[in-house]
């Protein structure tokens, strides 16, 4: 089976946890009556403003509640390309609230907490990619939508976790791939594709690198029924994909897929149980849509501090004083913009 193959990073003396800062997840103690009540304030003000709320699967339940629209990246930046609101309150984290921008340029992003960042997003600066692409003069970039907009506009097309195969396999079968930041979705997707000329950088999420091939196997062992979903950016991927080519896991049960892609595998699955690879804020989702199934996770630590950081506070707060704002550079996002939407017309 073809796997990427993975390059340094162009400066070893930095390690990707240098690169970020991990905050602290906050334990918000309101009642049930108190959330309702800032429910209803979050509705009021989004209203107010003109505003539409978009959130990720990752977030709080009582944000996710609250949203207009709960998705994935792909569908989140195709909900800010198409919203007719003055305002886009991204309840996600910073690259997402950038994307909405360089779509939008003329409206309001407010991204309400502005540590929502993102470890996988930290792990490429435009710098390093800039040297990565000199040693590959001949390759095409793409580039995960978990990226600074800098990064986007150093790119050629621009990519999410349900579309990456779909994005690589437009660009000709000769054409070597600069694949960045993640290497775990680099692995899913070389294959996937059986192409041996995806070159991936060795960036990764600090938070789904934990989820390891020793827990899959764990938990399908105590529930044996179960299908297995996994996000790509898993630190289990390249592992799961040879367990079930040599048949140690079931082939048949074990699927690759963004959040938004769980989503959907489940409404038409036949299955009752679900082992459950990714952050643990999907499992609302889950729970709230298809409630006679049920789902174990197969990390019940993976947790994203950055996109806990989102609480309704920090979004009545936001809609009040119309900021933390996220605006892109003109010129960055012009450049950018030209990689999403490669990526948005061939979705
Ligand atoms: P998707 O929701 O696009 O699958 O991405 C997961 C993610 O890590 C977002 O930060
Ligand atoms: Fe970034 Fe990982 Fe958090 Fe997604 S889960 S926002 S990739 S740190």
């Amino acid at each position: 089976m073809t796997a990427a193959l993975i390059t340094a990073i162009p400066d070893p003396q930095v390690a990707f946890e240098d690169l970020y800062q991990v905050p602290p997840v906050e334990n918000i103690t309101d009642t049930p009556d108190e959330i309702r009540h800032k429910q209803a304030r979050v509705r009021q003000l989004a209203q107010q403003r003109n505003a539409i709320l978009l959130a990720h699967h990752y977030q709080r339940p009582e944000v996710q509640e609250v949203a207009d629209i709960v998705a994935d990246s792909l569908k989140l930046s195709q909900a800010a390309a198409k919203t007719n609101s003055d305002v886009i309150v991204m309840c996600g984290v910073h690259f997402m609230a950038e994307t909405a921008s360089i779509l939008c340029p003329s409206k309001t992003v407010l991204l309400p907490d502005v540590k929502a960042g993102c470890s996988l997003a930290a792990s490429i600066s435009v710098e390093s990619l800039r040297a990565w692409k000199a040693k590959f003069p001949d390759a095409v970039v793409v580039s995960y939508i978990n990226t600074s907009a800098a990064v986007k506009a150093e790119s050629d097309y621009c990519c999410t976790s349900a579309n990456a195969a779909k994005i690589v396999s437009s660009i000709p079968a000769d054409r070597p791939i600069l694949f960045a930041p993640d290497k775990f979705l680099a692995s899913v997707v070389a294959r996937q594709l059986k192409r041996s000329n995806i070159i991936a950088y060795p960036g990764y999420c600090h938070v789904h690198k934990t989820i390891e091939p020793e827990q899959v196997v764990e938990l399908l062992d105590q529930h044996p029924d179960a299908e297995l979903l996994l996000h790509p950016e898993c630190g289990c991927v390249s592992s799961c994909m040879a367990k079930a080519a040599d048949g140690s896991l079931p082939a048949d049960r074990t699927f690759f897929l963004s959040t938004e892609g769980m989503l959907r595998h489940i409404a038409q699955s036949t299955a009752a149980e679900f082992a459950i690879g990714t952050e643990l804020g999907i499992l609302h989702q889950l729970r709230s849509k298809f409630p006679d199934k049920t789902f174990y996770p197969v990390n019940p630590n993976a947790v994203c501090a950055f996109m806990k950081t989102i609480t309704l506070d920090k979004v009545i707060r936001a809609l009040q004083t119309m900021s933390p704002q996220v605006r892109v550079p003109e010129e960055t996002a012009r450049r950018a913009r030209v990689a999403i939407d490669r990526m948005l017309e061939l979705s």
